[in-house]
């Protein structure tokens, strides 16, 4: 029988998940649904609303709410992780004290994306430890950010089989497909998460990259970034189309100078939001996924999450982007690289698609540096040392310089200092 576990349930997010759920109930057997979260608040609020959205939908399935991680393991046939170590407020340290240093404050790039892998690490390592003992053949869907580096350390420092996810993806191409008008493209996608272009687009022998690149067709940029906007000119610079994540690295001194300015950061604004969504999901009469929901960064999530369980339980060979380890499909990258490309998706898991003859120097160049910081950072997480802490910070486009870097480490490192057990 199906089972399925959600750790961090309590996030206002999940009925976006129970949604996906509902949408493909037919393909989806789900017998049990456990909602595991350490907010019992929280976890009792959205985990109603969960329990009405799947009686009103009429799945015969068991939810379990529950604060035992263990509960929510035994016997998972799939494990989503959508944990936020420290909570909202964690971010927002993140986010503002970066500032004081002339730092980028941002919750997966720069130094404030570092603290959170250093947050985040070593509770998926636990998370991955007991799935284990619990539910050893289970898959673990994590989209508990920063994605790639969360992939990148599980990966590489346990055994669990996992996939790592984002929305970002999905959303490039949608918004593609429709400004061009085209039903059924295949996508060339290279990068890491939060660090990717599409660099190739082909429909039916077409080649249609070059026709976006003469557009300047930029990719929708995401809900929870304040838009800097990519020019044609440096879309044809690169050769390639950037996700809006790249906007922070590209336009770095404007970014720096929007988040400035700013009167609240996306962590408080998002704590309003979810004050107010928490509001609207005490309503007894309420089954549904509220509009409200949508001006999250999040929006088409559940779509990539359940599609991609559809994909490995009903062995569906279909092609998907995900975060998993290289094994050869981009030659200039290692084997053991946690990457964000497409793969083929089936039962055995994911297998990584071969990009043939990239000769994009750039992205090549900006990867490696990039996943170097990761290495680091990964290392820096998992040893406690604060050398390899610097040494990723120093290959950071985001830092980069060691005064900066050292006093805003040693100061969110004091001001995390409860979820820093490697420290
Ligand atoms: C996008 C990213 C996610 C990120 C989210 C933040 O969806 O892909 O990785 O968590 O935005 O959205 P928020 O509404 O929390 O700022
Ligand atoms: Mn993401
Ligand atoms: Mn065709």
């Amino acid at each position: 029988t199906l089972k399925i576990a959600i750790i961090g349930a309590g996030s206002t997010y999940t009925p976006e998940l129970i949604e996906g759920m509902i949408k493909r109930k037919d393909a989806l057997p789900i017998a049990e649904l456990v909602l595991m979260d350490i907010d019992a608040r929280k976890l009792d609020i959205v985990g109603k609303l969960c329990e009405r959205m799947i009686l009103a939908a009429n799945m015969p399935c068991r939810v379990i709410l529950t604060e035992n991680l263990d509960e929510a393991l035994q016997d998972a046939s799939f494990v989503l992780s959508q944990i936020r170590v420290g909570k909202l407020p964690a971010r927002v340290l993140d986010e503002t004290i970066p500032l004081k240093y002339d730092l980028i404050g941002q919750e997966t790039c720069g130094i404030g994306g570092f603290f959170k892998a250093m947050r985040t690490i070593p509770v998926m390592l636990h998370i991955a430890d007991r799935m284990k003992a619990l539910c050893p053949d289970a898959w673990l869907i994590n989209f508990s950010n920063p994605a790639g580096i969360i992939t990148e350390a599980l990966l590489n420092h346990s055994d669990v089989k996992m996939l790592g996810l984002c929305n970002v993806p999905y959303n490039m191409f949608k918004s593609i497909r429709e400004t061009l008008h085209l039903d059924h493209p295949n996508f060339t996608y290279v990068g890491l998460n939060h660090l990717s272009w599409i660099t190739a687009i082909e429909q039916d022998g077409k080649e249609y990259v070059k026709t976006a690149l003469e557009m300047g067709l930029n990719s929708e940029a995401m809900k929870n970034i304040p838009s800097s906007g990519f020019s044609k000119e440096v879309i044809q610079m690169v050769g390639a189309i950037p996700s809006s994540y790249m906007e922070y690295y590209y336009f770095k001194e404007k970014k720096l100078k929007l988040l400035k300015e700013s009167e609240l950061t996306r962590g408080e604004k998002c704590m309003q939001i979810e004050e107010e969504l928490l509001n609207i999901y005490l309503d007894s009469e309420l089954h549904i996924k509220p509009e409200l929901l949508s001006t999250r960064g999040g929006a088409n999530y559940s779509e990539v999450a359940i599609s991609l369980v559809d994909a490995i339980y009903n062995d569906k060979q279909e092609v998907h982007v995900v975060n998993l380890l290289n094994k050869g499909a981009l030659d200039f990258m290692e084997d053991t690289d946690a990457v964000e490309v497409c793969a083929i998706i089936g039962k055995n898991g994911a297998e990584p698609i071969k990009v043939k003859d990239f000769n994009n120097q750039h992205i090549i160049d900006y990867m490696r540096m990039v996943k170097a910081y990761e290495r680091e950072t990964v290392a820096a997480a998992v040893n406690g040392s604060e050398d390899a802490a610097m040494r990723a910070l120093l290959m950071n486009p985001l830092v980069g310089d060691y005064n900066a870097a050292h006093q805003c480490f040693n100061e969110l490192k004091e001001a995390h200092k409860a979820y820093l057990p490697q420290f």
